[in-house]
């Protein structure tokens, strides 16, 4: 209950919101600098017999966060071209573009200075660098990027249209932007209309909650004991809350559909 009402407090203000989860996200880098949580995003596990992604034996723990970004990636052409991640996190999924998919460079911009800092320790491929920078003002000229992608972070936006104004200006004519991220039935149906009412032409529109949903039960588990072990009892609460483990407040909206995640493509 407490929890409800603390998110509901911080979504009151947009700027408010900005700044929370920019503390949040800064703490976070600076409580736990360790290697081995690259991403943080909820997953994406397949449900029919789509074919496996094959990983290397290093990158099978991290499969199911992999698979979203593979699914947000899915057939655009990435090999040779010049790529950026808004809201790039610890990393782990412009490594994972980097490592696997041979773009000619790959930025990783994120508003969190100490998360940017940590994925520039983390990683050292060739052409992948990470940056700090606002989604909202992003730091780089007009027509620089054949493909943007945005996994799970729009949502801590204060304006999605400035956003998306923003991933218009970079991306060059004829460029690929991919995006993913929850929000309530309610507010999903106004990014519908933001980006049906933006000059992007739409390529692919997908739900994926029952995607995401399967990928929190798989992972459950996993996730409690690892907060059990790392948090301190006092914060537990929140950090299950934002892990989405089973019986959350997060896992319960997907399944009763209060919280959708789908996946959009555009191209400029
Ligand atoms: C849930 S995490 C997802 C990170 C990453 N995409 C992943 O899947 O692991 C959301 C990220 O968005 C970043 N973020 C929030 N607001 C931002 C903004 N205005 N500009 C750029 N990044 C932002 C946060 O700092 C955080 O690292």
């Amino acid at each position: 209950m407490l929890i409800r009402l603390f998110f509901f407090l911080v979504s009151l203000s947009a700027t408010f919101e900005e700044k929370f989860w920019k503390w949040w996200y800064q703490r976070l880098a600076a409580v736990y600098p360790k290697m081995d949580w690259r991403f943080m995003n909820y997953g994406y596990a397949p449900l029919d017999q789509e074919s496996a992604l094959v990983l290397k034996k290093e990158d099978e723990e991290n499969r199911l966060f992999i698979q979203l970004y593979q699914h947000v990636l899915s057939g655009v052409e990435l090999k040779g071209k010049e790529v950026l991640e808004v809201g790039s996190g610890r990393g782990g999924g412009s490594d994972y573009v980097a490592r696997y998919h041979a773009p000619a460079s790959m930025i990783g911009v994120d508003l969190a200075q100490n998360a940017v800092d940590l994925s520039n320790q983390f990683y050292h491929v060739p052409n992948l660098k990470f940056m700090e920078g606002n989604a909202e003002k992003l730091p780089f000229e007009n027509d620089r990027f054949d493909v943007v992608f945005n996994v799970e972070s729009s949502h801590c936006y204060g304006n999605m249209q400035a956003f998306l104004a923003e991933v218009l200006r970079v991306l060059k004519p004829g460029g690929v932007f991919a995006w993913a991220d929850l929000r309530t039935q309610k507010m999903m149906e106004k990014e519908n209309d933001l980006f049906m009412h933006s000059p992007f032409k739409l390529l692919y529109k997908g739900d994926i909650t029952a995607n995401v949903l399967h990928a929190l039960d798989l992972i459950s588990d996993e996730k409690t004991e690892l907060i059990q072990a790392r948090v301190s009892y006092l914060w537990r609460p929140l950090f299950s809350e934002f892990a989405g483990v089973r019986d959350s407040q997060a896992y319960r909206s997907f399944q009763a559909r209060k919280m959708v995640y789908r996946c959009y493509r555009f191209q400029k």
